[in-house]
């Protein structure tokens, strides 16, 4: 434990502060007033840190083509919710609507208990501390911001799978950071102090691959971490969509599991979010649970930025995160529709790989992703080249569920046609 410390410690330095504020006198406001405008040359704004190009901008002509299908496209690219938003968590919004007040950046008390409730509930996690609860505007703006907000910067390395959602690698560079692909507990034995991340980001069920990370892995990734005081997040955001037939139980294991932590959240972080589950991408619900530690060091950034969900927002969580009738309705939907899907998807000549998991199915024909796209777009049907995710995905494409019956039917019925 001793070493967990040391090692976090130095991970959770404060994020440099302007240049003018550690100078004699510390402006609230801004820089002092004195000082002279700059001259219009040297007024440059910087360019982002070298960030990638975003990816489905190079989707477009794929989706030109399957929109000129008869009968219209079948979107299954992006993995945006489409059913309603459940009439308990609108019901929870319309009722916080007078909000004149700031709400609170750490969320209100009864958002925590409701959150560590449901970890106790729905994920085998009974002993979430409330303080180390915190809710975020949706969970891409954490996995983007977590690197700053720990005050990671040039010199420190942030670990993501190989085959990973995008946004843990452009965090890293957001904040100067070295990113780099950390695979498996194999290789992170002979790593050195320079390349040991001092954040490492785990995503189980994945996104792309719904690969489900269970209980003897998470531990054996938790002992690594503590040996070495590296901080890690478990992005779960699809564990709610469970497809294993598993004795195991009903949502995939949690990085806060006691078979995991062996009872302490210590430099542990797991982020969720209500995006999937509940229908509600548009609100911007998610939290991060878990060391009370880092939650109180992220808090005090996050307070300093106005990372604020709105009150509304919070509120609507808290409702989504107590109900769970509305996400095993939910959940049956998108079984029914992975069921069609998966059957003419194979019957097209796809094998589908992982999909243990999670909102996708990752399939392949052996061929390069790009020649997939095509061909599936040429059927009015679009999907997400697996290259999106990194180079070894090339050979994949992920399909999403997030479609209505009618357009899940008609992608099955093209497919089937072949
Ligand atoms: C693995 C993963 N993490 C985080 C997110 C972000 O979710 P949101 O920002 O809607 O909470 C997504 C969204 O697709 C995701 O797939």
């Amino acid at each position: 434990m001793g070493r967990l410390l040391q090692g976090q410690r130095r991970v959770l330095r404060r994020p440099r502060q302007p240049r003018w504020c550690g100078q004699a006198r510390c402006h609230p406001q801004g820089p002092p007033a004195d000082r002279r405008p700059a001259p219009a040359g040297a007024r440059r704004v910087r360019s982002p840190r070298a960030l990638p190009d975003f990816p489905w901008d190079s989707l477009a002509p794929s989706k030109e083509r399957a929109s000129a299908v008869a009968g219209g496209i079948v979107d299954l690219s992006v993995g945006t919710p489409v059913d309603p938003t459940p009439q308990v968590v609108q019901d929870a919004l319309r009722s916080a609507a007078d909000a004149p007040g700031y709400p609170q950046t750490w969320g209100t008390p009864a958002l925590r208990e409701a959150v560590a409730g449901w970890f106790a509930r729905r994920r085998g996690v009974p002993d979430v501390d409330p303080d180390g609860v915190l809710p975020t505007i949706g969970s891409k703006e954490l996995v983007a911001w977590l690197p700053t907000l720990l005050g990671l910067g040039p010199g420190d390395v942030v670990g993501f799978p190989r085959i990973a959602y995008p946004t843990y690698d452009v965090g890293a560079r957001l904040a100067g950071a070295t990113p780099q692909v950390v695979d498996g507990l194999t290789a992170l034995g002979p790593m050195t102090a320079s390349t040991t991340p001092k954040l490492l980001w785990l995503n189980t069920p994945s996104n792309p691959t719904g690969k489900v990370l269970g209980v003897e892995h998470l531990a054996k990734v938790v002992a690594w971490a503590r040996q070495h005081g590296v901080v890690v997040a478990s992005d779960e955001c699809y564990a709610e969509l469970d497809w294993r037939d598993d004795a195991e139980g009903l949502t995939t294991p949690s990085i806060l599991d006691p078979r995991v932590t062996g009872g302490s959240h210590e430099g542990l972080l797991a982020v969720y979010s209500l995006s999937k589950q509940s229908n509600l991408a548009g609100y911007r619900a998610a939290f991060a649970a878990g060391d009370p530690a880092l939650v109180k060091q992220l808090l005090e950034v996050r307070k300093h930025a106005g990372m604020i969900p709105p009150w509304p927002v919070q509120v609507a969580l808290t409702a989504a995160i107590g109900d769970d009738a509305h996400v095993a309705e939910q959940k049956q939907r998108y079984a029914a529709r992975r069921a069609v899907l998966r059957s003419a998807v194979e019957g097209f000549g796809l094998r589908i790989d992982e999909s243990e998991a999670g909102l996708y199915l990752w399939a392949t024909r052996d061929e390069d992703c790009w020649t997939t796209v095509d061909q599936l777009a040429q059927r009015g049907i679009l999907v997400a080249p697996g290259a999106f995710y990194g180079e070894a995905g090339r050979q994949h494409v992920r399909i999403a569920l997030t479609a209505s019956d009618e357009r899940i039917a008609t992608a099955a019925e093209r497919l089937r046609a072949g």
